[in-house]
């Protein structure tokens, strides 16, 4: 959205509100429209102005406009004025998607604040909403993946293309939690002729002998413990999809029984001795660099050209933090719809903190982190103080950032014991009697304590 003028429309009946609050909006670089009643706002409407001014003093009901499609989308941000005549019809504003109000005369350092903190959020928003994910999964489990950094908009082509040669072999390089088996799940949903499941194991999770059988399966009587015959992966993703996560884990002889599939479309169950033909593509996945265990012998240098026929490597989050924002904003989406929360969104300083961290454990970290965000959060927006990073997720803080300036500073020993409590509780998934137990308290005097909570109180928590 860079380079394009930040639109404001401006509905008000009152002259001097329409000219001070104009003038001081366009003076800061927003592209500003006014209108004085209903129906010309309307039709500056369809413009899509990222903020929308609603004086409640208006002859008409302007509440009205809230209705209207830009802003009940969310993609128009609406914002009220009134004056101590209407105030009271300010909560019903607010009820109804307004994002806040303002009491005329208008304090206008205040307001330029605001926007301009709404704004970033709606843009984002947009963003996400205009960002063309990849779609994989059926409706229920709808997943998308985002990116908008030149390299996950060049992977994001390169799964498509290959979506469309159900065999092509496809190896996914990168950190723990960029998204590998995402985009394995892409390419796999992306093909349109296929037949086949997605079947995915690990190669690094199993002793050698049970990641053979796992794999190819086994003839009855092959072995002491198999009775009966056993399909194998391999067998079972016919016509679809073999994952091989954490293939660089897998044991040398393995190694060359899987060339053996890929190059000759066959194999033989484990104790078996005719050669079953399969159809399948293999995708395999490695946080290890596999050149470097290529040179260190600890992979076949043979197998790795077979797999690295479409090679794609992820970067790891750190290197694009431009889509740190449209993660996140996703996220919070998804989070507040699965957690039954309603949360705006960041606040600055929160926002500034997910974009600066160097995120070790990627989108996965990412996405967990706001999980715990968005559970615990009592204001309308994420704080900085609920963004736990740097320090494991069960450890307490005993100073906190303050929202301002990021600061650190102590907090009181009663806030801390609340602090203790909600974490607790939220640790033990709202079991009381698992979070009295591991808090050694009982559970009445954790009862007492949950009431105070309830009472808000730390409702005054600095932020
Ligand atoms: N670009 C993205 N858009 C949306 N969600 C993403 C994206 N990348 C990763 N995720 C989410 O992050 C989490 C981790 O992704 P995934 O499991 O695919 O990572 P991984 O690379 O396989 O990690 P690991 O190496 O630890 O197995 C998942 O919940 C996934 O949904
Ligand atoms: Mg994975």
């Amino acid at each position: 959205m860079a380079g394009k003028k930040r639109q404001v429309l401006l509905v008000s009946n009152e002259k001097s509100v329409r000219w001070t609050l104009g003038s001081a909006l366009l003076e800061n670089g927003y592209e500003v429209e006014t209108a004085d009643d209903l129906s010309s706002a309307r039709t500056l409407l369809k413009k899509d102005p990222t903020v929308v001014f609603l004086d409640l003093d208006l002859a008409q009901d302007s509440l009205e406009l809230l209705k209207e499609e830009p802003i009940r989308d969310k993609d128009s941000v609406a914002l009220m004025l009134h004056s101590k005549k209407s105030e009271d019809q300010v909560p019903e504003s607010i009820k109804r998607g307004a994002a806040q109000s303002f009491e005329k005369p208008v304090e206008i350092r205040r307001i330029l604040d605001v926007i301009e903190d709404l704004m970033a959020d709606t843009e984002i928003r947009r963003e996400v909403k205009s960002a063309e994910p990849i779609v994989i999964g059926n409706r229920e489990t709808d997943r998308f993946i985002l990116g908008k950094n030149p390299k996950m908009k060049k992977i994001f082509d390169v799964v498509e293309r290959v979506a469309t040669s159900p065999h092509s072999t496809v190896l996914i390089q990168g950190e723990s939690g960029v998204g590998k088996e995402m985009v394995a799940k892409a390419v796999h949903f992306g093909t349109v002729k296929k037949i086949g499941q997605f079947m995915e194991i690990n190669c690094g999770a199993l002793p050698e002998s049970l990641l053979e059988s796992e794999l190819f399966g086994h003839e009855a009587g092959s072995f002491t413990d198999a009775k009966h015959l056993k399909k194998g992966l391999i067998e079972l993703a016919s016509g679809g999809t073999l994952f091989l996560d954490e293939i660089g884990e897998m044991p040398l002889e393995l190694q060359s029984s899987i060339l053996r599939v890929i190059e000759t479309k066959r194999f033989k169950r484990v104790g078996g001795t005719q050669d079953i033909e399969v159809q399948l593509r293999i995708i395999a996945a490695t946080h290890q660099d596999l050149q470097k265990a290529v040179a260190e012998r600890r992979f076949r240098q043979d197998l790795f050209f077979r797999l690295n026929v479409v090679p794609i490597f992820i970067p790891p989050l750190r290197e694009r933090p431009e889509d740190i924002p449209i993660l996140a904003s996703y996220f919070i989406d998804f989070f507040n719809r699965e957690l039954g929360r309603n949360i705006r969104g960041l606040s600055p300083t929160a926002r500034n903190r997910l974009q600066n961290y160097v995120w070790p454990g990627n989108v996965r970290e990412l996405r967990n982190v706001l999980e715990r965000a968005i559970l615990l959060e009592d204001e309308d927006r994420i704080l900085l103080h609920e963004i736990l990073i740097d320090m494991p997720h069960d450890m307490m803080p005993v100073m906190q950032q303050n929202e301002r300036d990021g600061d650190f500073v102590p907090i009181t020993l009663r806030e801390l014991e609340l602090q203790a409590v909600r974490q607790t509780l939220a640790w033990a998934r709202g079991n009381k009697t698992k979070a009295a137990k591991a808090l050694g308290i009982s559970r009445q005097t954790l009862r007492e304590k949950v009431r105070r909570l309830d009472d808000g109180a730390l409702a005054g928590t600095p932020t």
